[in-house]
């Protein structure tokens, strides 16, 4: 979604800006532009589509001051042309922002009503005009501001500033993340750490109804009543990670790499590896809860379907799975005695963090998944289980989800100790096969390269393709059909096996291959039969087994990948790897924008 970048300095900003704005970029946008003061005259640039546009624009024609502020914008209101691109500038007054100001009819009409005319088809403009008619009314920034934001409703995080003020700028959010990061003798503001990183590891997150003025050597912060508040300085830990490819083509292709490693980082966290126990800092109360209620987004979701099996075969518990858009109106009344868990890789995903605000209004016990720490979704919830993926910049989620089935197994391992329905040596054989993990990965990621690359020239000429499991292996296959369907652009369902004759299979033919994930677990000969149903109607069965499923005969398949047999408790992490893989070449070979698909974001903050 779209980003935003602000520097208030006494050396120049365009360069610095365009580098913030390249760190952003990882959240998907459709254009771009960045505006300078400079002895009095606003200056911008703007242009469609990728920040080479932009970079051209100002090499064509290159603006420099040392204040100013640059934005990705990631269309809603509007075509992804250059006059809807940010900053919008009406007079004096230069704005970026990133949300949906959903009374924007409304206060466009006002405006309108008042003799406004608009450059812009964007919900963003309607700020500039707002506040510029505060100050030709005679107001001071900071009394405008307020005034501007008591009329706002919906979801924002934006900044300002004057071509006549160049020492300051103005920003406020409700709701997508705001960061100011401290310099020495300068100031930084972003929708992210990661976009400051190179800039400061000293930030301050604005809190939900907060306005920030910033100035070269400091900022000032008033709440959302208006009233002067501190809010505590943190180090931003993203620097510790390396954010560049490393070699690698793609941040895909790395972060599937680095999936091993970051497994264990997750164990390193969660497991006492000598006593081989699960060990959690700050546990939720499982033990007494009546049930989970697990809500996410995305892959998020379809992590914590895999995390409900873990969480009910381990611990006994009840657990309920509901897309956040969903769960976030619900009318039910929500039982005291369940929790809520949300999953979140970045822990600012609009709809995930309405459902836990709408939990945390009912007093129900919360819990957050994510790997984004200092998040708002971290910051809010009662319980916070990171998931230490480090940084993940590819659109698609790869490495988040394998670490998020990590953390759920941790968790799942905890809660069943904690209930009773696990005992310690149970606890110790299955810790013991967690830990295992990142070896087996490690030997995966290498062994099925070659296979993987012959499956994805096949998809390549596909139009549909089907995924079917059972058990963990369907939301596995939920995961692989929208994998493909994001990086790769060609249409795929993910399908629980058993619901295949009632409905899916009248599409299956000789064109449509169906890729069936069935390791040798308790659903296995299920699932055979299945595949047998498909092969009898011409289907072309690409098989994801284990060696031991493998060795049974009679298995009508045209391709198949072997995985190493492994304890269910880690089997989903090993069997997701075939899956980004497979959808990770097949994108390579389609040509597509791997780590930027068309019409995706990172991180989706608005609803
Ligand atoms: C977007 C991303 C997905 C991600 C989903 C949820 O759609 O493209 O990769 O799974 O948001 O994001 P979250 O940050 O809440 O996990």
């Amino acid at each position: 979604m779209c980003g935003l970048v602000g520097i208030v300095s006494g050396e120049l900003v365009a360069r610095r800006l365009m580098d913030a704005l390249r760190r952003l970029d990882y959240r998907g946008y459709d254009s771009a532009g960045i505006a300078t003061i400079k002895g009095g005259r606003l200056e911008r640039r703007r242009a469609p589509g990728k920040l080479l546009n932009l970079q051209q624009r100002l090499d064509a024609d290159p603006i420099d001051g040392v204040i100013g502020m640059g934005h990705t914008r990631w269309a809603t209101h509007g075509v992804a042309n250059e006059t809807n691109a940010h900053p919008h500038v009406v007079g004096d007054v230069c704005v970026v922002h990133n949300g949906i100001i959903e009374n924007f009819s409304e206060l466009r009409k006002d405006l309108a009503g008042a003799g406004v005319s608009f450059e812009s088809e964007t919900d963003s403009e309607i700020l500039a005009h707002i506040m510029a008619q505060s100050l030709a009314r005679g107001e001071k920034p900071i009394a405008a501001m307020l005034a501007m934001l008591s009329r706002l409703r919906g979801a924002y995080a934006f900044a300002v500033m004057f071509r006549s003020d160049p020492s300051m700028m103005m920003a406020a959010r409700f709701g997508p993340p705001l960061a100011v990061g401290h310099g020495i003798g300068e100031m930084f503001l972003g929708s992210d750490a990661i976009a400051l990183a190179p800039l400061t590891n000293e930030v301050t997150y604005l809190a939900n109804g907060d306005c920030a003025v910033i100035t070269r050597n400091d900022v000032t912060l008033f709440d959302a009543h208006g009233q002067p508040v501190e809010r505590a300085r943190q180090l931003s830990e993203v620097g510790s990670y390396l954010s560049d490819k490393g070699g690698y083509s793609h941040f895909m292709e790395k972060e599937i790499a680095e999936q091993p490693e970051a497994i264990a980082r997750v164990l390193a966290r969660y497991v006492d590896f000598s006593a081989k126990f699960v060990k959690i800092e700050r546990e939720m109360n499982f033990s007494v809860a009546a049930g989970i209620t697990i809500s996410a987004c995305g892959t998020a979701f379809l992590a914590g379907c895999i995390g409900k099996t873990y969480l009910e075969r381990y611990a006994g518990l009840n657990v309920e799975t509901e897309f956040a858009s969903e769960f976030r109106y619900r009318e039910l009344p929500f039982p005291m005695d369940r929790v809520a868990l949300f999953v979140s890789q970045s822990g600012e995903t609009a709809d995930t963090l309405a459902a836990l605000h709408a939990c945390k209004a009912s007093g129900i016990a919360t819990g957050a998944m994510i790997n984004v720490e200092g998040s708002t979704i971290a910051r809010e919830a009662d319980a916070v289980f990171p998931i230490v993926a480090g940084p993940e910049i590819g659109v698609a989620s790869t490495k988040a989800f394998t670490c998020q089935l990590a953390v759920f197994a941790c968790i799942a391992i905890a809660a069943g100790r904690r209930r009773g329905i696990i005992d310690a040596a149970q606890e110790q054989e299955l810790v013991g096969h967690l830990i295992e993990a990142p070896r087996i990965m490690r030997e995966v990621l290498s062994e099925i390269q070659l296979q993987i690359e012959d499956l994805a020239d096949r998809l390549v000429r596909v139009p549909h393709v089907l995924y079917i499991g059972r058990g963990v292996s369907y939301p596995l296959a939920m995961e692989g059909a929208l994998k493909l369907k994001e990086v790769a652009y060609i249409h795929a369902e993910g399908y629980a096996a058993g619901e295949l004759k009632h409905g899916p299979i009248a599409l299956v033919d000789k064109s449509m291959p169906v890729i069936v994930i069935a390791p040798y677990d308790r659903f296995f000969e299920k699932t055979v039969s299945n595949m047998q149903e498909i092969a009898a109607r011409g289907g072309k069965i690409i098989l994801l087994t284990d060696e031991r499923g493998a060795a049974k005969s009679d298995l009508p398949s045209v391709a198949r990948i072997v995985l190493p047999h492994v304890h269910d408790i880690i089997a989903p992490m090993i069997f997701a790897l075939p899956l980004q893989m497979l959808a990770y070449q097949t994108a390579v070979l389609m040509g597509t924008d791997v780590d930027q698909p068309r019409n995706l974001a990172k991180s989706v903050t608005v609803e």
